[in-house]
């Protein structure tokens, strides 16, 4: 049986996250969507509000389930029994810093392996900072997260 993790802010959860979710729930036996829990980093959301925005998106995917987490992602990658990291990669931008986190936490725990999925090409662009401004400025976000996110804006 083989476990993975999707970790993240999702502050808010985007169709780009999904994609990724929805592909990796279909490679591996059970996947858990973890929000990281970081008191020092101010977010649009909070984490209730992420947790519950991602459990009512994910709701048709039976192997995967919402947590929280804060510390060290290795550590808690352990606690659950996960084996595999999922990332996904969006642009060339992406790389530096998804390269630093998983030599950083293969270093830590090398028997956590790290999996980089290739974005959909529809959502190359898309980001949770692009969406908060877009909304921020009243632009039309209904093709960039799940629908069950929109209703979080207008609250
Ligand atoms: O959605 P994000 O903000 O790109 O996700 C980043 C996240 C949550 C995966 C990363 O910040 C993380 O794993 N934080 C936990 C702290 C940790 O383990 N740091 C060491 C590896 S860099």
């Amino acid at each position: 049986m083989t476990k993975a993790v999707c970790p993240g802010s999702f502050d808010p959860v985007t169709n780009g996250h999904l994609d990724v979710i929805e592909r990796a729930a279909r490679m591996f036996d059970e996947v858990t969507v973890a929000v990281l829990r970081n008191p020092s980093k101010s977010s649009r959301f909070t984490l209730e509000e992420r947790k519950d925005m991602i459990a009512r998106s994910v709701a048709h995917l039976p192997n995967v389930r919402v947590d929280v987490f804060d510390g060290l992602l290795v550590k808690y990658a352990q606690q659950i029994g996960a084996q595999v990291v999922v990332r996904g990669l969006r642009a060339i931008s992406d790389f530096d810093i998804e390269f630093q986190m998983a030599a950083t936490n293969r270093k830590l725990n090398s028997e956590i392996e790290t999996v980089f999925m290739m974005t959909d090409t529809r959502y190359a662009f898309l980001s949770s900072s692009l969406v908060r401004e877009l909304a921020a400025f009243g632009g039309d976000i209904t093709k960039m997260v799940p629908e069950p996110v929109l209703k979080y804006f207008s609250r």
